[in-house]
């Protein structure tokens, strides 16, 4: 089959990739694995025993970091639309969690625990219409900063990916008036090029 130009440039950059050749080298599942890396490094979000939520995991390069930080005392629970392979130390729920199903399942797979750590790496399937595609991705963060608000434990670190445009500035306010402090990180390992942000939210507020 012949490639377009453009996909045999996707192709040629993703091969090059440093991230992509140190994940094949260390076992990583994605190259966005560097991203919850370096983050965690310089804030401290996962550590031994924490009980971790992972919405958006696969295939799974988020949930081999928390697993190895929160180490054999903690707790993660991922979910993913698709299905993603086993890691070990992690239990995996293939649903929707924009539905009440997928839902109930993370809070199921809690058993009533509150998490240390809500990540959120969800990314709605591009369709290309940038309006579309960016309400579809913000609709999906703010479900995740409802689910954060209602079962982080006190002090409890929300980290989530958003994409500036329309509806991020309300977001990240909904996040100052939601939690204790607010910081934005753009880690290395994301593409300079993409409009991709990390917020990083702790200590949800009562009510
Ligand atoms: C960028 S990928 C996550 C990469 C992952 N953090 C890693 O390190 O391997 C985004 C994921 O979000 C998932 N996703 C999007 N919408 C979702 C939803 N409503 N429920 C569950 N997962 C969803 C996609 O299926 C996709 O696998």
């Amino acid at each position: 089959m012949k490639r377009s130009a453009s996909s045999r440039q996707w192709l040629r950059r993703h091969v090059n990739d440093p991230y992509v050749q140190r994940s094949k080298k260390e076992g990583y599942r994605s190259r966005a694995a560097y991203k919850l890396l370096e983050i965690d490094d310089r804030d401290r979000i996962l550590f031994p025993g924490a009980v971790v939520v992972d919405l958006g995991s696969a295939p799974g390069g988020w949930t081999q970091v928390a697993v190895k930080r929160a180490g054999p005392t903690g707790r993660v629970v991922a979910i993913d639309l698709l299905e993603m392979e086993a890691v070990a130390g992690a239990r995996f729920i293939r649903a929707d969690f924009s539905t009440a199903a997928g839902l109930a399942a993370v809070e199921e797979a809690l058993g009533g625990s509150r998490a240390d750590a809500v990540l959120s790496d969800m990314a709605p399937n591009i369709s290309g219409i940038s309006i579309s595609d960016q309400a579809r991705s913000m609709a999906l963060a703010e479900l995740a900063r409802d689910f954060a608000l209602a079962h982080l434990k006190p002090g409890g670190a929300f980290l989530v990916k958003v994409f500036q445009g329309a509806g991020y500035e309300e977001f990240h306010r909904s996040l100052r008036t939601g939690f204790d402090k607010v910081v934005v990180r753009k880690p290395d390992a994301s593409r300079g090029e993409s409009a991709e942000l990390y917020v990083l939210a702790r200590g949800p507020r009562a009510g």
